[in-house]
């Protein structure tokens, strides 16, 4: 198994890339409490505190060519050789190459000429600094003198201004030196109480911080001056661009081997270089790193306790047992904001992202998921509308970005009701949040659930449908941006006052979001609310199946003109994927047969062997009443491209239709461990989802886009945990509903719910796709298919599948 560029290694539960010139630079994310490293295979990317505009502590250039040539380098300069053990920037040919992707971190090794180096990059537990543990081995017969360099370029903080203002940007740069730690000091004197060391534990032979030293001016970074030179020019940055480089001379004798650590960290008043100081000499102790490095590992095997499966199908199980909450965690840390296609300022954190990534990390961190959850609440406005996105470091939100989709409040139901599920925690639905608008008005969760239902209400058109505003999930069916200027953002153009265009996939949505919140209300033991909630469903339902169905399938909108986007009258955009999924979720076609025919409608019309695509047939001119998707080439994108996060909703409406082969089939189609073998084709990380892959109307089919920040890592997840293996966690215990192909013999599942552990093996003996026909827990029969909460465990839940 693997490619040509690596490979699995599931029992250490890391990716093995094997040749640094992946077909895209392929990246890890190092961190989980504040600061965050992203970095590729060849040690590319960059380091922030929590907010990757207001706080980037190294820079980073996007766009650039080649692709990622900046990041966390070491030269090694052996007599007249000069080599990194990652490869880039030099590029000089190895003996051997190998980085490991590992949960939160990653580890390098390049060898040449009898020299092995290895960088493993991570970040402590509880700690705000990125380590290096850089090891150097002489593993050939002759003794080897060697001078090492370190490179990082530091970023002035705030990275829009450091990337554009470059009149002031040129003139403020400071750092200090004192001895192996480098102080980068811009603007410490003046507004900010923080500033950034890079130290080295080993013993420094010399040192530089300017670039155009170091560098040279008219050079790139694999022609640096001062590695090819051999010494460091002991430069000191005034102003221009700051760097921080350590030169080590090492002298090994065959077999020798010396290991110290670089350590990146953010350090903030009280007496920053003190910290910084300290640091360094704690790290200093070989120890000291190794149990640093092992607290990483214990956090992420207690993360991951939370779920674990052994299934017949080897992808899911991989991607489910490391690779999905890898990537979940990702989506928690960063939201839409930095990665290889997020820069890290233009989007923060995302409304509808955020609640829906919750689904995917809820059960790993329950205590962080409920802070979460109250700030994401705190930027809904007082009318039910929201904040589209926040900034991470202020949780202030962010109006540039756009704002009016009429969907995002709904999904604040979902993530909220999952996480009362999840944890059993009432209390957070009593919590003062208040309204964005309205500061210390202290309306509670709960209320925000009620506004956000009231909102969809008493905003529809024409036929009775929710109105869809700026645009709903898919941010580019803008029915009322109308843009002709080729210099406004589709995200921001045109005024949804007035407008009637409607969104079907809204409606399905709030269906959805009726159920959860009749069902909290049940649970608070409140029915007359839940009767309420109910009824308007009802009624939703009732719009829905009079003008949502197409005949075949449901429709997807009506414009503002009141036309129908999605029907078989139009010529081109004639089937979503959205609203099919979304009506079936909400319970749409449940009687009477048109579920199962959307979904027959789906699989025929946008099936392919990348995935579902989005609509059928592709926009191929652009249509201003439509916006933003008919403005893509046909196949990519929301212009009937293959996108992942809408493919694992497919996932579970046919699990509700009890088709356990064909949830398996689509949640297989986009699954990244899958495509492993076609990676020239596929081209990003074969281990986490891409938000995007060329569908079949594309110059390119098949190729991946836009990895890491997608909300297909929680729904993926969501689609397999819940969906198909059918481990669903409820207010009154855990329930197993599994949907599972008939050619499933069983599977096993622990799962931690509310602290306690449950083993939960499923054996389906005659071969079906769903249905309990019994029930042990801890050796006792249990009626029905929920499992009662426990205490203490672990609990041994036996389940059989079939007739009753
Ligand atoms: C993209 C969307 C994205 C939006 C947000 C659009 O250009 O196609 O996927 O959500 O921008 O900025
Ligand atoms: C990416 C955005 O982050 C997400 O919010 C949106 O739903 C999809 N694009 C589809 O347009």
């Amino acid at each position: 198994m693997g490619n040509a560029y690596g490979h699995f290694d599931d029992d250490a539960r890391e990716y093995v890339v094997t040749r640094p010139d992946t077909p895209l630079p392929w990246l890890n994310v190092l961190g989980q409490d504040e600061l965050f490293g992203l970095c590729t295979n060849t040690g590319g990317g960059y380091t922030f505190w929590r907010d990757a505009r207001l706080r980037r502590l190294t820079r980073y250039r996007y766009n650039d060519a080649p692709y990622d040539s900046v990041g966390r380098y070491l030269f090694v300069r052996d007599g007249a050789t000069v080599w990194n053990p990652g490869w880039k920037p030099t590029k000089t040919p190895l003996d051997r190459y190998e980085c490991r992707h590992g949960l939160g971190y990653t580890r390098i090794t390049g060898a040449k000429d009898g020299v092995e180096v290895e960088l493993l990059f991570f970040v402590p537990p509880g700690e705000d600094a990125e380590l290096w543990r850089t090891t150097v081995r002489n593993v050939g017969a002759v003794t080897k003198e060697l001078t090492l360099f370190s490179y990082v370029e530091f970023c002035l903080y705030e990275a829009l201004n450091d990337m554009t203002n470059f009149q002031r940007t040129y003139s403020i740069g400071e750092v200090e030196v004192d001895g192996g730690a480098i102080f980068h000091t811009t603007e410490y004197r003046e507004r900010r109480d923080h500033l950034t060391m890079f130290g080295c534990t080993g013993e420094i032979a010399g040192f530089d911080t300017s670039r155009d030293a170091f560098v040279g001016v008219h050079n790139g970074l694999h022609e640096a001056t001062v590695p090819f030179a051999g010494a460091a020019a002991n430069s000191v940055a005034h102003g221009w661009n700051p760097i921080g480089s350590h030169q080590l001379d090492l002298r090994l004798e065959p077999g020798a081997e010396e290991r110290f650590a670089f350590v990146l960290a953010y350090l903030h008043d009280p007496e920053p270089r003190e910290q910084g100081r300290a640091l360094l000499a704690r790290y200093r102790d070989r120890d000291a790193v190794e149990s640093a490095f092992a607290a990483l590992g214990e956090r992420w095997e207690s993360l991951l306790s939370a779920f674990q499966v052994d299934c017949p199908d080897p992808h899911a199980t991989r991607m489910a047992n490391t690779w999905n909450p890898l990537q979940c965690m990702a989506t928690f840390n960063l939201s839409r904001s930095a990665s290889l296609y997020e820069s890290g300022i233009g989007r923060g954190m995302g409304f509808r992202d955020s609640n829906q990534d919750l689904l995917g990390f809820v059960h790993l961190i329950p205590e962080r998921a409920r802070g979460r959850l109250l700030d994401l609440a705190a930027t809904q406005l007082a009318d039910g509308t929201c904040f589209h996105q926040y900034q991470p470091l202020t949780k202030q939100g962010n109006a540039e970005i756009g704002g009016d989709f009429y969907d995002d409040h709904l999904w604040l139901v979902l993530s909220s009701c999952a996480y009362v599920k999840e944890t059993g925690d009432d209390s957070v639905l009593d919590e003062p949040v208040g309204y964005a608008d309205t500061p210390g008005s202290g309306e509670t969760l709960l209320h925000h659930l009620e506004t956000s239902i009231a909102y969809t209400l008493s905003h529809r058109g024409p036929h009775g449908l929710p109105l869809i505003g700026h645009a709903d999930w898919n941010d580019c069916l803008n029915l009322n941006c109308f843009s002709t200027e080729p210099d406004e953002s589709f995200q921001t153009a045109g005024d949804v006052e007035g407008s009637v265009a409607e969104s079907v996939m809204i409606a399905g949505l709030f269906l959805r979001a009726c159920d959860e919140l009749a069902a909290l209300y049940r649970h608070l033991g409140r029915d007359e609310d839940a009767k309420r909630v109910d009824a308007s469903s009802a009624e939703m339902l009732a719009v829905v199946e009079e003008h949502g169905w197409d005949g075949e399938w449901y429709v997807r909108a009506f414009d503002a003109a009141g036309e129908p986007v999605g029907s078989h009258t139009c010529d081109e955009g004639r089937i979503f994927i959205e609203s099919q999924a979304w009506c079936v979720l909400g319970g749409a076609g449940r009687e009477n047969g048109r579920a199962r025919r959307a979904l027959e409608s789906v699989r025929e019309h946008l099936g392919s062997e990348h995935g579902i695509v989005l609509h059928q047939p592709a926009y191929t001119r652009y249509r201003p009443e439509l916006g933003e998707i008919t403005s893509y080439p046909p196949g990519y994108k929301e212009n009937a491209g293959v996108f992942s996060h809408n493919n694992t909703w497919i996932t579970l409406a046919w699990c509700l239709e009890g088709e356990g082969e064909r949830a398996l089939e689509t949640y297989l189609a986009i699954c990244p461990s899958a495509r492993e073998e076609a990676i020239e084709t596929y081209r990003s990380e074969p281990y986490v989802y891409a938000q995007m892959i060329a569908g079949p109307d594309a110059a390119t089919p098949g190729e991946a886009k836009n990895s890491w920040l997608t909300g297909t890592a929680a729904w993926a997840f969501v689609s397999l945990a819940q969906g198909i293996l059918g481990i669903e966690p409820g207010y009154d215990g855990l329930r197993v509903n599994p949907c599972i192909p008939r050619g499933w013999g069983g599977y096993r599942v622990s799962r931690r719910f509310r602290g306690v552990l449950y083993e939960i093996e499923v054996a389906n003996p005659d071969g079906v796709s769903r249905g309990v026909r019994s029930l042990h827990v801890d050796g006792r029969e249990v009626a029905g298919d929920v499992i009662p909460l426990a205490a203490g465990g672990p609990v041994q839940v036996q389940v059989v599948l079939g007739a009753n």
